[in-house]
């Protein structure tokens, strides 16, 4: 395993616990999630995997196969720089929950990551759930897969300061292979539901940088929108609760760019809501149709949308494909794309001749199976 061998590279002695966790893509529900709405994620085939030993008192040092590069931190001081921060944030959270702290007095981290970074499939979640898990395993000191949930999201929201929802983590710690996930998220109360779509997802190889900007914007917008519907209805908690009934008296009450964002919200969460129960009858094509809506939506409403994710849906659906859309926060990753067997030749040639026409090269294409959740690992 190569996070075991860089371990054993960096430190010399073997690790003592190992965990992986998965990075997903979201089939609906953008951005809704932190607007107590429900999300459709699955987990992916690519993992990230944590391996851990024990360090003296007061240190935390952690590697990844990415650079190679040894941080060394004081987990008692907050704020720790890239993506270690995630790891600390980790260790401060199971400090936080019980005591755990007290058993994990210093630690050492070795991650291998295959989830691609800032492509909208969650990388950090898989990084900090599979951290989660092989920490509370070095502490003995187990976690139920929700905990798990808890510890790495309140990480990345806490202390990395990314003001994400809870639907990375919470699919990352739950998924079970060839299953969609819906979560309703302000109750975090989760579902399983079989998956038994064609999905291919084709990344666009543009990146963006979350924690700097457009999420967190957004969110605040959204913010906004229920600071002000509440002299409307004053009991109204999260946007996604405003009833879609009442849109026209949403759209009188906000000005622009909250209204665009509320109806994205409100109207994506009617859609997810639906999406899940054709999935869970195997009406694929019309849960295809909500994802071409959800793109829209995303990109005329919510502007999260980018040129190279707009030209893969357009391509998608010029060649037949059930469904397309971007999936994660957007601004650039990957687009998820739902096909028939029959057509997915067709359809693969298709995204990938109006790509490089566009952009002169051609983007990786892959398979997606839903795969299962955060799973301890020998440390061999
Ligand atoms: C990012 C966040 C998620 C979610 C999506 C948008 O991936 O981490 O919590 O908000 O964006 O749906």
């Amino acid at each position: 395993m190569k996070a075991s061998a860089l371990f054993r590279a960096t430190f010399g002695v073997a690790p003592r616990a190992a965990a992986s966790a998965p990075g997903r893509v979201n089939l609906i529900g953008e951005h809704t999630d932190y607007n107590g709405g429900p999300v459709l994620p699955v987990a992916l085939g690519v993992r990230t995997t944590v391996v851990a030993g024990p360090a003296e008192a007061g240190v935390l040092e952690v590697v990844s196969t990415r650079d190679a590069q040894l941080t060394r931190l004081d987990p008692r001081d907050h704020r720790a720089a890239g993506w270690a921060a995630y790891v600390a944030g980790v260790w401060h959270e199971l400090a936080a929950a019980g005591g755990r702290g007290e058993r994990l007095a210093g630690a050492r981290v070795a991650v291998a990551g295959d989830v691609p970074v800032g492509a909208g499939l969650a990388s950090s979640a898989a990084l900090t759930v599979a951290t989660a898990k092989a920490l509370a395993l070095l502490a003995r000191a187990p976690l139920t897969p929700r905990q798990i949930a808890g510890v790495a999201f309140r990480a990345e929201h806490d202390h990395v300061g990314v003001r994400c929802g809870i639907m990375d983590q919470t699919i990352a710690a739950l998924a079970k292979p060839s299953h969609a996930l819906l979560i309703e998220c302000a109750t975090a109360e989760a579902r399983q539901i079989p998956f038994r779509g064609r999905l291919l997802l084709v990344d666009t190889g543009v990146r963006h940088e979350l924690a700097a900007g457009a999420l967190n914007r957004r969110r605040s917008e959204c913010e906004a929108a229920v600071a002000r519907l509440r002299l409307e209805l004053p009991e109204l908690k999260w946007l996604a609760a405003w009833p879609v009934a009442w849109l026209a008296r949403l759209k009188r009450a906000l000005p622009e760019p909250l209204r665009a964002r509320a109806v994205h919200v409100v109207g994506e969460t009617a859609r997810t809501r639906f999406g899940a129960q054709l999935l869970a009858r195997g009406r694929l094509k019309q849960f295809g149709r909500l994802l071409y809506e959800s793109h829209e939506s995303c990109r005329r409403l919510y502007e999260c949308s980018a040129a190279e994710l707009d030209l893969v849906v357009a391509a998608a659906k010029r060649a037949g494909a059930l469904g397309a859309r971007l999936t994660g926060a957007g601004w650039g990753g990957a687009v998820l794309v739902l096909v028939e067997r029959k057509r997915e030749a067709r359809i693969t040639a298709g995204i990938r001749g109006a790509f490089a026409r566009a952009y002169g090269r051609e983007p990786p294409i892959t398979v997606v199976r839903a795969a299962g959740g955060v799973r301890r690992e020998s440390v061999r």
